[in-house]
């Protein structure tokens, strides 16, 4: 059984393929989304999902979210979204991005490998036997080393990533899949807004082939976006009353918890009042925030991002050759796809009505659910043609950019490079590969120096070494190199940087596995105490009785209550559940 898990930036979905049908399975809350919410307790239990999502408004700075907006991202890159976030991001001695509580730095990666720790519990609960393997969900703007860290996240949480799936290339399959193969031939624009990022992919099917024919987006543009706006606008507001609270940080979480109910609110209405109390102030004096929000407001605030949205499907249309005209269906993922002014906008971009008929929280993980079972060998295969979202290339004299793979390309996508020395008996080679769209090294996201040793020592310029680069089918990059001098094919080896060491991830998977222990035995314990609390009765009963057996309840109910009271080691819970059950027998 392969899950297809939709790792979001603030919900968290995951479905499988059952009876040729994909369906979502349910969290052990019993529901659909699981915020991607973690908290980390200094006893080193951890608290995922609804739980800890409660506990945001009350301790902000030490309950982490969103943290896929900051995986895998250098921290000197992401400064732009630190407001995003109240508790503390620093820059780890790698240069990556860390979390700090309590003295504990946190990788982006280890939270969100707590999130599919829960969803790959979930699952188990679910199916009743162990599951290993995950398709999972990128936003296509994905870059190979957001892709690295998220597949470095399934693996801290136990589960092996078969593919990294396009999120609305997973949408697309859904929607595909909802037609039961009616549509021989047509054009969709996915557009797919969700918590922290967007992306618009233009795809092509034709029977059994649905082929990706460009996409484009933003990685630090989402819901959370609009909330942040309408938290500025109320902390004006409360400005204008005579109070500061931007320093107040469970009263900024207050405001930005109204501001995301507000927004959702006005999906469905004209206006909403948002009411405060006690926000402030003293306790002789307590301030409380009395304002109503209008959909006219909420759109006037939110049409510059609606603007940047559109932008991209502009820019995704021309970069396929298309004009509005070739789309024959628009397909809706994400939670902000909901907002009425986003709908008309994107219409109105594609001249024709938007498709309502799916639900645009759970597409991209029945999607991805399909693409699972097409790759176990189950369920209708979708041929499915994906391309590179970002051009990789290396970096050349005076700071340029050289291209290697365009944008846009079919994947698996593979070009040869020769490489030689630039000095006599020069044993290693550094190829400095990035990602991007610009011409200038600095404006595009470096992958790393590759360094490739055991070159054959020669004159320099004498070296022949074939370099490698390829892109994968789930967009990741591997760069492989061949001394080919005097004929020999001769393997360079390849020292690849990555953004966890061996010894964080041991680390993390250890700490983990640990968690994964304590849940489990949390939740028999649970089980366990309710079961002996549930044969109470019957044996009281049986105690009261004159007969032989009554002596035997009456011991059966003492030893009960006592391991109730006490707090008994799991193994002796699990014998006295054991032969209390023979006794009420
Ligand atoms: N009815 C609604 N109207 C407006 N916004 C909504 C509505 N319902 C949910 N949202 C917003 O949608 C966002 C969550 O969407 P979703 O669960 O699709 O995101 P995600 O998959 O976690 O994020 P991403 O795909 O960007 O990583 C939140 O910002 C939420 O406030
Ligand atoms: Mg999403």
């Amino acid at each position: 059984m392969i899950l297809g898990i939709d790792l979001g930036t603030t919900n968290t979905v995951c479905a499988i393929l059952e009876g040729g049908e994909a369906r979502v399975i349910p969290t052990l809350d019993g529901r659909t989304l699981l915020p991607s919410v973690v908290t980390f307790a200094r006893t080193g239990e951890r608290n995922v999902g609804d739980v800890a999502r409660r506990q945001l408004v009350v301790h902000p700075e030490r309950t982490l979210h969103s943290a896929k907006r900051f995986i895998g991202r250098r921290y000197k890159d992401a400064t732009a979204d630190l407001g995003l976030v109240q508790y503390e991001v620093v820059e780890t001695r790698s240069g990556e991005c860390g979390f700090r509580v309590d003295g504990r730095t946190f990788s982006p990666a280890e939270v969100s490998a707590a999130v599919l720790q829960r969803v790959r519990q979930s699952a188990e609960q679910h199916l009743g036997m162990p599951v290993t393997r995950a398709v999972i969900t990128v936003p296509a703007h994905f870059d190979d080393r957001r892709r690295q860290a998220t597949r470095d996240a399934a693996n801290i949480a136990g589960l092996e990533v078969v593919r990294v799936l396009n999120e609305p290339t997973a949408a697309a399959l859904a929607w595909l899949r909802s037609r039961k193969g009616a549509m021989k031939a047509c054009t969709l624009a996915v557009y797919d807004f969700g918590g922290g990022t967007f992306d618009v992919s233009i795809v092509r099917v034709e029977g059994d082939v649905a082929e990706v024919r460009a996409t484009h987006g933003d990685n630090a543009l989402g819901g959370s976006d609009i909330d942040r706006e309408i938290e500025a606008w109320l902390l004006a507001e409360v400005r204008a009353d005579g109070l500061d609270l931007a320093e107040d940080k469970v009263a900024r979480q207050r405001l930005r918890d109204a501001a995301e109910a507000a927004k959702i609110d006005l999906s469905t209405m004209a206006s909403v009042d948002i009411h405060l109390p006690f926000l402030g102030g003293t306790p002789e004096r307590p301030y409380s925030l009395v304002r109503t929000l209008t959909r006219a407001m909420l759109e006037a605030r939110i049409a510059p991002f609606v603007a940047r949205t559109i932008d991209a499907c502009r820019r995704a249309l021309q970069e396929a050759g298309m004009v509005a005209a070739d789309i024959d269906e628009v397909v809706l993922a994400g939670g902000s796809s909901r907002i009425p002014a986003v709908r008309a906008a994107v219409g109105a971009c594609f001249g024709r009505k938007v498709d309502l008929t799916l639900n645009p929280d759970d597409v991209v993980a029945l999607g991805a659910a399909l693409h699972a079972g097409a790759l176990a060998g189950d369920g209708a295969p979708v041929t499915l043609l994906d391309v590179t979202s970002l051009a990789l290339g290396v970096e050349v004299a005076g700071g340029r950019f050289a291209t290697l793979i365009p944008k846009n390309t079919l994947l698996p996508a593979q070009r040869t490079q020769m490489v030689t020395t630039a000095s006599d008996n020069q044993a290693t080679v550094r190829i400095h590969v990035l990602q991007g769209e610009s011409p200038r090294v600095a404006d595009n996201t470096s992958l790393g120096q590759f360094e490739l040793s055991g070159i054959a020592a020669g004159e320099k310029g004498a070296a022949r070494i074939e370099v490698t680069f390829a892109v994968d089918t789930s967009g990741i990059v591997n760069v492989s190199a061949v001394d080919t001098r005097s004929g020999a094919r001769r393997a360079v080896a390849i020292k690849a940087p990555t953004a966890l060491r061996d010894d964080e991830r041991a680390r993390m998977t250890r700490d983990a596995t640990e968690a994964d222990a304590t849940a489990r035995s949390r939740r028999e314990r649970t089980t366990l105490v309710a079961e002996l609390r549930s044969r109470l009765p019957a044996l009281d009963t049986a105690a009261a009785r004159a007969d032989f057996d009554a002596a035997e309840a009456e011991v059966a109910a003492q030893r009960i209550r006592d391991a109730l009271a006490a707090d008994l080691p799991l193994q002796d819970l699990r014998d006295l559940a054991e032969w209390s059950a023979q006794v009420t027998r």
